[in-house]
């Protein structure tokens, strides 16, 4: 078009000039005699220029992109399922939020969150849809007779055993799925499954450790058991006991959110579960038991000798306020999520 009003524009101006056939010498190449105006010439070679920068782009259209850079591209690497159960709360939302956005740092990683619900509720709905995370939204309400009863304090009764099997069972195909990715990986997926309680604090290097898992791996675990970390003993490499001061006998004195079990692994065992009747303390034992020997047990994080995850604990709101509040009609907006 830019050429054409060009041409127009001469035709215009070289009215002096002969007729025929066009007055095209008026661009042409040197010495021609061209008595244009400089105006002319001036717009023949911002023409020229367009041109040239057009098929300069052109020319990179055509070339191929950049190679890949080092490391391995996300879609080799094996992807981390974390398995996290949760339950309705004052804290909950503000656990998740969290939890989401260290997760949101982790490459390659798709959260299995699972309710303590019936079903699908509003306010983790929302919350996985906003974390663009890769997630799979699961629901399972745990059996009255396993539910922890007013007063009882929480190590009485293993929690969170129906969640994370419902995780497993969703991952072996028997779906489920009430939000997110539908269909379980297909077969032959490398990855590694770990279960993340919404309450814990996680660094993001320990994603990297556990991400090459070839069975099942192990390290420690902060403010736990009582004491400032549990976790293995580690020597030439190989893992020869466990720090804990709690029954250190039992087959696998390890905390849920200290060790990561390999996908293929966990396929090849489909009757390994947690067991909502192991006595206290042998939660991870009962689904441990069924997949690894002790000292076939992986040391990851520095032999063991470096802490990523800590068992904190969030101090339940108090909320006098609200119910006096609330008593006299001017409760907080129940309109506001919180
Ligand atoms: C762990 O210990 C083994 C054996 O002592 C050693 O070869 C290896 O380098 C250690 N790994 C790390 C990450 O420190």
């Amino acid at each position: 078009r830019g050429r054409f009003l060009a041409l127009w524009v001469a035709e215009q101006t070289c009215v002096s000039l002969p007729p025929t056939p066009f007055p095209y010498w008026c661009f042409l190449g040197p010495g021609q005699p061209c008595d244009c105006l400089p105006p002319l010439r001036a717009a023949a070679e911002q023409l020229r220029q367009k041109d040239l920068r057009i098929s300069e782009l052109q020319a990179d259209l055509r070339r191929p992109p950049p190679a890949p850079a080092q490391p391995p591209e996300p879609e080799a690497l094996p992807t981390i399922y974390v398995i996290t159960p949760t339950y309705a709360r004052l804290v909950q939302k503000a656990e998740l939020v969290r939890l989401s956005q260290t997760l949101s740092l982790v490459p390659r990683l798709h959260w299995l969150l699972v309710e303590d619900s019936d079903g699908p509720t509003p306010l983790v709905s929302g919350l996985l849809s906003a974390s663009g995370l890769l997630f799979t939204h699961l629901a399972v309400l745990t059996p009255k007779a396993q539910r922890l009863r007013e007063g009882e304090p929480g190590w009485v009764r293993p929690r969170g055993v129906e969640q994370r099997n419902k995780a497993l069972e969703w991952l072996r195909g028997r779906g489920g799925a009430v939000g997110g990715e539908k269909d379980p990986p297909p077969p032959g997926t490398q990855g590694v499954v770990y279960f993340a309680d919404d309450d814990n604090t996680y660094s993001r290097e320990l994603f990297e450790e556990m991400r090459w898992t070839r069975g099942v791996s192990v390290w420690p675990v902060g403010l736990v058991g009582g004491l400032r970390f549990e976790g293995p003993r580690v020597q030439d490499g190989r893992v020869v006991g466990f720090h804990t001061a709690w029954e250190p006998n039992r087959p696998f004195p390890v905390d849920m959110a200290g060790f990561a079990v390999a996908l293929p692994l966990l396929l090849a065992k489909p009757s390994a579960q947690f067991d909502a009747t192991a006595p206290r303390g042998h939660l991870e034992s009962s689904l441990l038991s069924h997949l690894v020997d002790p000292k076939d047990l992986e040391p990851r994080a520095a032999n063991c000798t470096r802490v990523l995850v800590w068992h904190t604990r969030t101090e339940k709101p108090k909320m006098k306020q609200e119910e006096q509040l609330q008593r006299q009609g001017r409760g907080s907006d129940p309109a506001i999520e919180v």
